[in-house]
């Protein structure tokens, strides 16, 4: 099977590549990239003023699958990442049960195998994500996790965190943390502040997610390992992943699309679709976030995609649960907020939606080389597309986004021999 890539840009900033080109794809490898390439072929794609980059990557995605597939399962949440331009997935660990075995990750892999987009599940720190008892980390490695995380809870024994990321390092798997001192937060649903006076809501404060920041560095530096500080929302936990850098600690850091683009102002008519953990800050946190992406302190945008169902999400705003979905929202959000404001150019946007990730969490390489696999996301930089949560992959619709008109979209992507384009899936 071959099909042809015909007048698109060709951007891979890995390889110093941003020229105006063919691809030719034979049986799911690059076979030839070159100006005006006549050969017979099964599809043909004209791409002129479309951008063709590395796949990009979601590291930070919950799919619910097992135990939730009523929100979303391994097939729709795929689904959704293909639709919003993207080859891979990273899923978290707070299933029921939870991704704590070599039984559950082979479970989800066996899902994964065939689909379009990849998915590399990352393993519980502890078992059933208790935070009591270190999970089975060897054999969850061995079974082929990328990272070990609690995620929806902190690693809040300090004593626990220091192990995982001792034990950790023997695989070269970082610790994601979900930063949080629950002991502060406990009812907490929207970021302290004048809002939550005003709004008359229980505080979430910021303080609980740098406490714990500033406390997983330390340790860090103590007894090595790896670490990465999952959704940061507040200004001083981006203060401390740059000053651990700048001390040259192995630590690294993401930020998700609803945080460097809403304010906690957005909660004040108590849609629950603005309420996520960590919670939606303060324009002062979006300007330090901003700043982290502009000089690297912040390596990689990841859209904490969390499905929940409607009834759930019905309820009143202190009982609903944390979550939003962004699987589809993120790249238009990411090019609307950052590329057309000249915050990031597309170079940068690419390392943190791809070149990143992959490196982070050692997943396979996506470059545009001959004889590389076709992994590739195409991009429309300049669509003006309205986002629409009825016409979502997704099994959910918990978005804050819906209406919103955006500037640039992933159109299709590309891989494992399977090509989504024009909301359609073909394998090539
Ligand atoms: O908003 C959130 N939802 N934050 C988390 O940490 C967990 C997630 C979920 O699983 O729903």
């Amino acid at each position: 099977m071959r099909i042809l890539l015909k007048n698109a840009q060709l951007v891979d900033p890995q390889i110093k590549l941003d020229q105006i080109a063919d691809v030719l794809i034979e049986d799911g490898t690059i076979k030839k990239i070159g100006k005006s390439i006549s050969e017979k072929v099964d599809h043909d794609f004209d791409l002129k003023g479309k951008i063709i980059t590395p796949g990009f990557v979601d590291a930070h995605v919950h799919l619910r699958e097992p135990g939730r597939e009523d929100e979303e399962t391994i097939e729709t949440g795929t689904a959704s990442a293909a639709a919003g331009g993207f080859t891979a997935v990273c899923c978290m660990p707070n299933t029921k049960p939870s991704i704590d075995s070599a039984e559950v990750v082979t479970f989800i892999k066996e899902k994964a195998t065939g689909l379009l987009v990849n998915v590399h599940p990352i393993g519980a720190v502890t078992k059933k994500r208790e935070g009591t008892e270190l999970a089975y980390l060897g054999e969850m490695a061995e079974a082929g996790v990328v990272g070990l995380s609690d995620d929806g809870v902190a690693v809040s024994n300090s004593q626990i965190l220091k192990y995982a990321l001792e034990y950790s390092s023997m695989f070269n798997l970082p610790i994601i943390e979900h930063c949080e001192d629950s002991s502060l937060t406990k009812d907490g649903v929207m970021n302290e502040g004048i809002n939550s006076t005003r709004f008359g809501l229980p505080p979430h404060p910021s303080l609980a997610e740098d406490l714990i920041a500033a406390r997983d560095v330390a340790v860090l530096e103590y007894s090595g390992g790896r670490l990465h500080l999952a959704h940061i929302s507040t200004k001083a936990t981006v203060e401390i992943l740059r000053d651990a850098k700048k001390r040259g600690l192995n630590v690294t850091g993401e930020v998700t699309p609803h945080h460097f683009t809403l304010t906690d102002d957005f909660v004040k008519d108590y849609d629950t679709n603005t309420k996520v953990n960590p919670p939606l800050r303060t324009q002062s946190d979006i300007d330090a976030i901003i700043d982290g992406l502009k000089d690297r302190t912040i390596d990689l945008i990841a859209s904490d995609h969390a499905p929940h169902s409607i009834e759930e999400k019905e309820w009143e705003y202190i009982y609903a649960p944390f979550g939003i979905i962004g699987l589809e929202t993120s790249v238009g959000l990411t090019l609307t907020r950052l590329y057309h404001t000249k915050i990031l150019s597309l170079d940068e946007i690419i390392l943190k939606m791809s070149i990143n990730p992959r490196k982070i969490f050692r997943l396979p390489e996506a470059k545009i080389e001959i004889g590389q696999k076709a992994n590739l996301t195409i991009l429309d930089l300049n669509e003006n597309w309205a986002v629409d949560k009825f016409n979502f992959k997704s099994k959910s619709i918990n978005t804050p986004f819906h209406g919103w008109e955006l500037k640039g979209k992933a159109i299709g992507v590309i891989n494992n021999r399977r090509m989504y384009f024009d909301g359609k899936e073909i394998s090539i």
